[in-house]
């Protein structure tokens, strides 16, 4: 492991332009249907974070012929019929959405499979995408009953079922739409809180259907799909770093371009707007995914409530959207979140205990948190927790600290942002 990462506040505002690196769950998406399509898929700014490198890696283990050229990949699609068995584990590495997509997948392919990741992937919960797939009739499980990894599936002869999500997953009903659309017949999947839409979007844009009334989606099986070229915007997830570190640090003006504005995703927008932000956002095409450019300024914050049908549309960006709180004044009350405790790491424990040493008032709660602002931060020792986003708030939180910070597991940030420490400095040399 790397020695602690060194963060000292230069006492400087952030300016300039930047392109953020590409969406994760759309690249991850991109591989995933590219490898089932039939014909060619060229994917244009694709995230080489290590997650998207894992979804890589294991569909060249199914036997996926895919090139990889600086931003750019090729996959090389036959269908669903030629995936093969693969003559050895698929390791997920880090990767929540590779695990539950892929079972979505393996599901319906006649042959043994295991998956496997990281201590941390060993953790998280698989029988939300594990239970439901039995009922398709594949033959899957796992370590407690199908719960945790490894998981080994013996797939095949699929039929379609009705499923309602118990929890808001986009991962769970991905598996689900990916499992519908090698079944017999109609899969129905009711989702009562809208997440991330990007499979089904991505399904049209591999020449498929699949059709959405009211909160039920339906898909039909043994669809053919299509190669395509897909443009992947830049991450929202990615970019909130520097929309939340723009607001808070004094003297800045930061604007980021081509960042997707799927409104499945731009609940922190949304947040940052109440809270008092001087954030302006200007969409310049709503083909496929919405693409747009963001402009954030210092600004002066006031805490505010978030809960209810906005928190899956802002899940990954809570720990930063913690650290935003510390830095308004008064209350933010942070509820209806606990999908948070089974993320990369439980991301209540960690941002209430990192953020905490650097002075930030936080209280954890068994659904969020609640943190009081405005406090002033000050150096100190932290951790990511292997967890690349709690890693990227702990570093924004350096530019505020009144001496130096010192992050252990810095490696972290390659998981979905590999650039980011280079990010940073770029805006603050402008
Ligand atoms: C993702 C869905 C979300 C999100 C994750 C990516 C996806 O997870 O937190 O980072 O690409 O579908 P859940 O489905 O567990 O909410």
């Amino acid at each position: 492991m790397e020695p602690k990462k060194r963060l000292s506040n230069p006492n400087i505002g952030l300016n300039g332009e930047l392109h953020v690196p590409g969406d994760k769950s759309i690249s991850h998406r991109s591989i995933m249907f590219g490898s089932v399509a039939e014909g060619k898929t060229v994917i244009h700014n694709f995230l080489m974070g290590e997650d998207c490198l894992s979804t890589i890696s294991c569909f060249r283990k199914l036997g996926v012929e895919i090139e990889v050229s600086k931003d750019e990949v090729t996959v090389y699609g036959k269908g669903w019929d030629h995936l093969k068995e693969p003559s050895d584990i698929l390791d997920v590495g880090n990767s929540g959405t590779t695990t539950r997509l892929i079972m979505g997948i393996l599901s319906g392919r006649p042959f043994h499979s295991v998956l496997i990741g990281d201590p941390s992937i060993a953790r998280r919960p698989m029988k939300r995408v594990t239970e439901p797939l039995k009922q398709f009739g594949t033959v899957i499980d796992g370590r407690s009953g199908g719960n945790f990894t490894p998981i080994s599936i013996r797939g095949g002869n699929l039929k379609g079922i009705h499923y309602s999500l118990p929890v808001a997953s986009a991962q769970v009903k991905s598996a689900l739409i990916l499992a519908g659309l090698q079944a017999e017949g109609m899969t129905e999947i009711v989702e009562r809180e809208q997440t991330r839409n990007h499979t089904e979007k991505m399904i049209v844009e591999f020449g498929g259907t699949i059709e959405k009334h009211g909160d039920t989606i339906k898909v039909k099986g043994g669809q053919v799909l299509k190669g395509t070229e897909i443009y992947v915007p830049g991450d929202i997830s990615s970019a909130a770093f520097f929309m939340v570190a723009a607001a808070i640090v004094p003297d800045s003006r930061v604007l980021l371009k081509n960042v997707g504005l799927n409104e499945t995703r731009t609940g922190i927008v949304e947040v940052m707007k109440k809270m008092g932000a001087s954030i302006e956002v200007m969409e310049k095409s709503n083909e496929g995914e919405p693409v747009g450019d963001i402009l954030v300024q210092t600004s002066n914050l006031t805490g505010i409530e978030i809960g209810g049908d906005l928190i899956p549309s802002l899940i990954d960006e809570i720990p930063i959207i913690a650290l935003l709180a510390s830095q308004a004044e008064g209350k933010t009350v942070i509820k209806d979140a606990e999908e948070l405790k089974v993320k990369e790491t439980n991301r209540i424990d960690a941002v209430v205990k990192e953020l905490g040493k650097l002075g930030a008032n936080i209280q954890g709660t068994d659904d969020g948190m609640i943190i009081e602002g405005k406090t002033p931060l000050h150096g100190g020792e932290v951790h990511s927790w292997g967890d690349h986003r709690i890693g990227m708030t702990l570093a924004v939180a350096s530019l505020l600290t009144d001496s130096d910070v010192y992050l252990e597991d810095a490696e972290a940030v390659k998981i979905s942002y590999p650039t980011f420490f280079e990010h940073i400095n770029q805006l603050l040399m402008k």
